[in-house]
């Protein structure tokens, strides 16, 4: 039987667990419900550019719901990007190999970078569909984005493991979260975990509000503290998060002070079933905009209800932590520390 359509899945930026369950929900989609031919690009932008792509056939798309990472590789390959060698016109190339594979349609699975890249795509000409990724949460314009959950659970079970050696020690645990400029995975974690301080880039901190209501706990008896810090903190270029905060800490305190920096753990392994299930949906979601040829949208979480926007609506935009976000009220509410006086 002719397929109905050609469409290409790419995933770009740094990877998420619930990639491969993203790619799956496209494809088994596409060619079971809408009988499309579907054909999966290399390592992000760059196997568009270098024309690295293989045909999926839907038994490839099996058994691979719960893995990590991603069956197609990626990369932070930026073509709009202007690097100076001015020889190669990425996009010129890009819209070239679109064509000449014959797809109607471009998946690109990716966090800000990427659906900034799909939205100057489909002002060349291309037909693109957004599917948000990233452990961030900070994609414009969703409640969610798949990695989120999974990065979570990784993050609050660090915390839950430090709670005991800290307390065995009588000391102060840094631990420091990714989240890029964003404090999402800091904050929920930090609370998850029954973080005392939480430092996140959206709020300003003051060391000393921070050493005073360490001191004031340990006053209180209280054997120790977790700081969970967010890495995209006000903070010197050269330092980690962590280590600056802990060294303010221990000579501000003079308390002891270990720190940990959390890095790619977050990023890998087998997504959480809420991630599992938010790529599912969200590609079944991406294949059925492609069917009516609903093209240039981004597919969203709202509530409960997976929807749709604008590609050219989410551009640069971040979606960062409210100062005044309910989660940071309750904290405040309940004497955590958020590093300023509200
Ligand atoms: O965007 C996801 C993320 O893991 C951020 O939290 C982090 O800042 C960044 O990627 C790390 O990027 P890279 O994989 O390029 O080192």
């Amino acid at each position: 039987m002719k397929k109905q359509k050609k469409i290409g899945i790419l995933t770009a930026g740094g990877d998420c667990p619930g990639l491969n369950a993203a790619i799956r929900g496209v494809g088994k989609t596409a060619i079971v419900k809408y009988n499309m031919e579907v054909v999966g690009i290399s390592s992000g932008f760059l196997g568009l550019i270098n024309k690295d792509y293989i045909p999926l056939e839907e038994q490839m798309l099996s058994g691979i719901l719960t893995l990590g990472g991603t069956i197609l590789g990626t990369s932070r390959e930026k073509p709009f990007k202007k690097t100076g060698h001015l020889s190669i016109d990425k996009p010129k190339l890009i819209k070239a190999h679109y064509d000449e594979l014959g797809l109607d349609c471009l998946v690109c699975i990716g966090g800000n970078g990427t659906q900034k890249t799909a939205a100057r795509l489909v002002e060349e000409g291309l037909n693109v569909i957004g599917i948000p990724k990233t452990i961030d949460n900070d994609v414009w314009g969703t409640d969610q984005t798949f990695g989120f959950d999974s990065a979570l659970w990784i993050a609050t079970d660090a915390i839950d493991r430090l709670h005991s050696t800290a307390n065995s020690h009588k000391r102060i645990m840094v631990i420091e979260i990714m989240g890029h400029h964003a404090g999402w995975l800091t904050l929920y974690a930090g609370m998850a975990g029954g973080g005392d301080v939480i430092l996140i880039p959206e709020l300003d901190y003051n060391m000393d509000v921070v050493n005073n209501y360490l001191l004031e706990r340990a006053r209180k008896k209280k054997p120790y503290s977790i700081v969970v810090v967010a890495e995209g903190i006000e903070k010197p270029k050269k330092q980690s998060a962590a280590s600056f905060i802990s060294e303010r800490i221990e000579e501000g305190t003079g308390i002891e002070t270990r720190k940990t920096i959390l890095g790619y753990i977050q990023r890998g392994g087998s997504p959480s079933p809420v991630d599992r299930l938010l790529a599912t949906r969200f590609g079944a979601k991406a294949v059925d905009l492609i069917a009516r040829e609903d093209y240039g949208r981004m597919v969203i979480k709202k509530g409960e209800k997976i929807k749709d926007i604008l590609l050219s609506e989410v551009g640069s935009n971040l979606k960062l932590v409210p100062p005044d976000y309910s989660l940071i009220k309750k904290a405040r509410g309940m004497d955590i520390c958020m590093g300023c006086k509200a």
